[in-house]
């Protein structure tokens, strides 16, 4: 079996730590859910796995923001945490360790790293003049100033905000030494970034030269204390990304085997923005300290609103706690990471997560267990041992089960999650098709243990797409899996271990509730007004207005019935032969076998939509579609046309 996880026992994934200047939103909570599905994914292939997120909470940029509060630093920090730690845990986040810059384990773990740096020659103190970057807590190379604002300050490239001028005395970390070392280790691990295309950024900023980087400030007092120098406080990424290894242990002796355990990280995760901090800083900081390196950098894309990135000084942040009342944590995690390509910007669009949830949720997946359990209900077959009789029919549904496990497992190895589960869905897709086709509710009828035959393979299906479903949507896949009788999956590889194996579970089925809301698709957008004034009645429904492209889509001609033949195996489907004029003749099929005789309909010219896709429908392929509306007593009845109207004419 292939899986991304490393040969030992353990797993590390973690999350940036956030800036405490605000309270999560989507974009924060974008980062977290990544680090937890890449966990549940471990945990579910039978790691131990760890994951560590938190806070940042030193630096000028908390300081300014507390001050503008009017608040000191650490009361102002301290009233984020409930903040951060609720969105988590609405979330269904499952961190091991929440970790604040200002734990005093941390700072003084920190503390030692500098002195052991210090000792070794590695930070030395002399005079910084340069450019800073509060809003990025950076400093300006000369490559960085590509542009000025209005009053002659560089532009940071990485906030777009104006720097300002810095001379002060600094410590220094000597990162110029690294260079060499820093450009070997990229070339020995050219898969230490995902996507691979930032690591070309990455080389040839260290390629064009690195400086020596200052650690430390005299003008800034929110921050770790320099070990031996209460003037400087330490600069705030050199405090930030010790994170990653005081949260498991380092330099603390009572924790030497948790922190040999879990170091070195199997991927920290991270938005674009923050690349270069761990793509050459962080390496060069456990070079010095003689620490192996991460294995691998995530780098994710924004989260965008229209164009712009979602950010708190754009003012356009989406608070994730407003969309967990009407959305549930499990269709926004769903959306996220599903519609988000990981490495790229996505937009999010309510609209778009509502048409989703719709299309993939309610309708492919919970549909598909609410038809398959309402039938075994109803046909007393609640409990489903597996059976070889129907091994022929099921055959090729099962091989699709180890082609979905194959692509899911390969993507996800390298944590393209949205890839991944792209292939979960298609085989969702292919569950459906495989009962739309065996249609187990009339073989029931006829063939009670070929029908529960076709049920158990299904079934069986099911339970493995929401095995792998699970690290994504924790809660709804343990509903679901509970209709089916199975516990949701242990923290034991066990489970992904059987998907491989030969249907071989026995099913005990219950028929529930659906599992997911059906939303109404009306656009959240200034578009969203009703179409009715104040002196009519107000309609039951509202409309969601199209535009008039999407009108012009659809092809709507009339056609003549030359012919029609009832269906024996269906009840309710009747075949037509319909002239279309210049578009042809074609089979359409129509659910009328109830209401109308062959007789009363050959020969009428009606309404049909004629450019849907074919679709195969008791065993033959129907080619267009019946415009019908039902009457006061619920008969179909068609759309009478003026016999003088040409067959194939499009109405418009
Ligand atoms: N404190 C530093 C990280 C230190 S890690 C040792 C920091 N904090 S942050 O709060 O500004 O950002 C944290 C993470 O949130 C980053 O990975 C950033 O890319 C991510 N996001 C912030 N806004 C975002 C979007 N709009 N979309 C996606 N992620 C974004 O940087």
């Amino acid at each position: 079996m292939t899986t991304s996880l490393s040969p030992r026992d353990t797993f590390y994934v973690t999350t940036p730590i956030y800036y405490v200047n605000a309270r999560p939103h989507l974009g924060s909570l974008y980062s977290t859910l990544i680090a937890d599905v890449i966990a549940r994914y471990a945990r579910l292939y039978g790691k131990t796995a760890r994951m560590v997120t938190g806070t940042d909470e030193h630096g000028q940029k908390v300081a300014d923001t507390a001050a503008a509060a009017g608040k000191d630093p650490q009361s102002f920090v301290d009233s984020f945490i409930p903040a951060f730690k609720q969105v988590w845990h609405d979330y269904q986040i499952e961190y091991d360790t929440f970790i604040r810059t200002t734990d005093t384990y941390h700072v003084r773990a920190v503390q030692e790293w500098l002195s052991s740096l210090i000792a070794k020659g590695d930070i030395y103190k002399a005079r910084y003049e340069g450019w800073y970057s509060t809003a990025s807590e950076a400093f300006l190379t000369e490559k960085d100033i590509t542009a000025r604002d209005d009053q002659g300050r560089p532009v940071c490239p990485l906030s777009g905000k104006p720097a300002q001028w810095i001379s002060e005395e600094s410590y220094f970390f000597r990162l110029s030494a690294y260079q060499d070392a820093l450009l070997a280790f990229y070339e020995q691990h050219p898969d230490f970034i995902t996507p691979a295309e930032r690591m070309h950024e990455v080389v040839q900023f260290v390629k064009d030269g690195l400086k020596d980087l200052s650690i430390s400030r005299t003008t800034v007092s929110w921050g770790i204390p320099f070990p031996g120098d209460d003037a400087h406080v330490t600069y705030v990424w050199a405090d930030a990304l010790n994170n990653y290894i005081t949260a498991i242990g380092y330099n603390d002796p009572a924790r030497a085997a948790e922190f040999d355990a879990y170091w070195p990280a199997d991927v920290h995760v991270m938005g674009k923005d923050i690349v270069r901090f761990h793509a050459v800083f962080w390496p060069a900081f456990l070079l010095a300290s003689g620490l192996p390196l991460p294995r691998r950098l995530l780098v994710h894309g924004w989260i965008k609103v229209g164009d712009q990135k979602m950010s708190k000084s754009l003012g356009n942040v989406i608070d994730p706690q407003d969309l967990l009342a009407t959305y549930g944590s499990d269709v926004v995690r769903y959306y996220l990471m599903r519609y988000m390509a990981i490495t790229q910007d996505g937009a999010f669009s309510i609209d778009d997560l509502k048409e989703k949830a719709n299309a993939d949720l309610a309708n492919a997946l919970g549909n598909l267990l609410s038809r398959c359990t309402a039938l075994l209900v109803r046909a007393g077959a609640s409990t489903l041992a597996p059976c070889d009789t129907y091994q022929q029919i099921c055959a090729p549904l099962w091989r699709q089960q180890q082609e979905m496990l194959d692509a899911f497992e390969r993507d996800m190895s390298d944590y393209y999650i949205h890839r991944a589960y792209g292939h979960v869905w298609q085989f969702i897709h292919q569950i459906n098709a495989f009962v739309h086709e065996q249609q187990p509710w009339v073989v029931l009828k006829t063939d009670p243990e070929r029908g529960q035959g076709i049920l158990y393979a299904a079934c069986a299906a099911l339970h493995a797409a929401a095995v792998v479903i699970y690290p994504l949507m924790p809660r709804v896949m343990t509903s679901l899996l509970s209709h089916l009788g199975q516990p949701a999956p242990e923290h034991t590889g066990d489970h992904v271990a059987h998907l491989r194996m030969p249907w071989h579970r026995t099913y005990t089925i219950t028929h529930g509730n659906p599992l997911f809301t059906k939303y109404d698709l009306t656009p959240v957008t200034p578009m969203n007004t009703p179409i009715h004034t104040p002196e009519q009645p107000k309609a039951e429904h509202t409309l969601t207005p199209i535009v008039f492209d999407d009108l012009m889509k659809v092809y709507l001609l009339v056609g003549e019935i030359v012919d029609a033949q009832p269906i024996e195996a269906s009840e309710k489907i009747i075949k037509m032969t319909v002239n279309f004029g210049e578009y042809g003749t074609r089979t359409i099929c129509a659910g009328i076998k109830q209401y109308y005789t062959p007789e009363q309909i050959v020969g009428r010219k009606t309404v049909f939509a004629a450019n849907l896709p074919p679709r195969k429908l008791v065993g033959v392929v129907s080619e267009g579609m019946t415009m019908m509306a039902k009457n006061e007593a619920g008969v179909p009845t068609f759309v009478v046309i003026d016999p003088s109207v040409p067959a194939g004419t499009r109405l418009a």
